[in-house]
């Protein structure tokens, strides 16, 4: 047990971009306040970095090119990891929890890739892994999940965790542009990346819904087992179609329980992928560039948690809490709570993961035609909530939302209305979420 007192606690910063300066600077604003908090002053001990000259504004006497030296410093208490990428980032945590330190992560591919691994070193050197800086950005939510509501049975997280996603699509339902036109201005805009395809494809996306599935079910759920859809095929009519039925589209992470039929055991579905979602939902009224996180729990009910979900400021915001809150276990002598694995429930595929799809076709306004494309539904399970069909001329729109059925009937449905030859196109096919 170190109890109050002035020796400093010491950190070691690996990465120096965007966050990790938000750090620096956050750290040295706020000294007074953090060491009242912590209850002993925090000393940042070293900065690992690749090119030491592109930081003036750090003491020459932090930086440092050997990142595995520095975390083994014996007067380094905590490790802060802001490099982002797989390694070296994995290779200096792993070092740093094995030689006794709590480690502070915003690495979201780290931990969607090798959750399991990191955990288990966190347990066995009785230390720390934090990462709320991981999904999210600013908005408290992992530590949420581990701990508010760790008394509760969740059963859904849906969340819009990709702010370069939600301003593209925010843009597309303001001004009906196309993708295209949406992400060049985007880009110029400064929102999207000059290669946006880790945004735009869902990678970012799927790799917080790992981890958030990993937290909300207690399960191992790794960045490979969610499915992934990005928003580049989402076009002008797909977000016509959804104001025509009060809906808006968006870009969901969505990790669910899905309780077993006939003895079976439940399992989690985890996917992202756009998706209609009523305008009356709370996660509609979230545009531009800012993330929200709606949580369903057995006894708390529906939750959001909403706000800026990149940056370095808001970033650098996470990464001090958790920096606090593990200085102050060190404080205390203690470890925080570690994630845990034990309902280790297994993933659905998607396939057979329960959704409802919205499908607008051009028909033939003739007898029989609604018949013959009800059939097609039918044929594959699939029951059809509501229809709703706009004639001109000898031609007609049919908008078509179905209920639950598995993903892959659904898609197997959409795929026999292509080659019917009573539909002349199908022109919007987008997953509906939220509706009753
Ligand atoms: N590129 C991400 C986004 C931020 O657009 O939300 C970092 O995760």
């Amino acid at each position: 047990m170190t109890g109050p007192s002035d020796v400093p606690l010491k950190v070691a910063l690996l990465g120096c971009g965007t966050v990790g300066s938000a750090v620096l600077r956050l750290l040295s604003e706020q000294a007074a306040d953090l060491t009242a908090r912590i209850g002993r002053p925090v000393e940042v001990a070293g900065v690992a970095v690749r090119r030491p000259d592109r930081h003036p504004d750090v003491p020459a006497e932090l930086l440092t090119t050997d990142a595995h030296a520095l975390v083994r410093r014996p007067d380094v208490d905590r490790v802060v990891e802001v490099l982002g990428g797989i390694e070296p980032a994995r290779s200096l945590l792993l070092a740093a929890m094995a030689a006794g330190k709590s480690v502070v992560s915003a690495n979201k591919a780290l931990l969607a890739d090798d959750g399991v691994a990191l955990h288990t070193a966190a347990a066995d050197a009785g230390v720390d892994l934090y990462y709320e800086a991981a999904v999210a950005g600013a908005i408290p939510l992992l530590r949420p999940l581990r701990e508010s509501l760790a008394g509760d049975q969740l059963r859904r997280v849906v969340g819009i965790v990709n702010g370069t996603t939600n301003y593209i699509l925010s843009s597309m339902v303001e001004t009906g542009a196309g993708f295209g036109e949406a992400l060049a201005e985007a880009t110029e805009a400064g929102y999207a990346e000059a290669d946006p395809t880790a945004d735009v494809d869902g990678f970012d996306a799927a790799a917080k819904a790992a981890i958030l599935a990993s937290l909300a079910f207690h399960s191992a759920v790794h960045a490979s087992d969610v499915y992934r859809e990005g928003i580049s095929a989402v076009s002008a009519t797909d977000v016509a179609r959804a104001a025509e039925i009060g809906c808006t589209v968006k870009l969901l992470a969505i990790c669910e329980r899905v309780p077993g039929a006939n003895g079976a055991g439940d399992s989690i579905a985890v996917r992202v992928h756009p998706a209609m979602i009523p305008t009356s939902h709370p996660l509609a009224a979230v545009n531009g560039a800012f993330n929200a996180v709606f949580v369903e729990a057995e006894a708390a009910g529906q939750l959001m948690f909403y706000g800026q979900g990149a940056g370095g400021g808001p970033t650098a915001s996470a990464v001090l809490g958790d920096l606090v809150a593990v200085a102050r276990n060190r404080v205390a002598g203690v470890a925080g709570p570690n994630a845990t694995g034990y309902a280790a429930l297994p993933t659905r595929p998607m396939a057979e993961t329960p959704t409802r799809y919205h499908v607008s076709l051009d028909v033939a306004d003739k007898p029989g035609v609604l018949a013959t494309v009800a059939q097609e539904f039918a044929a594959q399970g699939v029951s059809i909530a509501t229809v709703r069909q706009d004639g001109h001329g000898d031609a007609a729109t049919l908008v078509i939302v179905t209920h639950q059925a598995p993903d892959a009937a659904l898609a197997a449905t959409v795929e026999r209305l292509r080659g019917m030859a009573a539909v002349r196109g199908v022109t919007s096919v987008l997953r509906v979420e939220g509706l009753t």
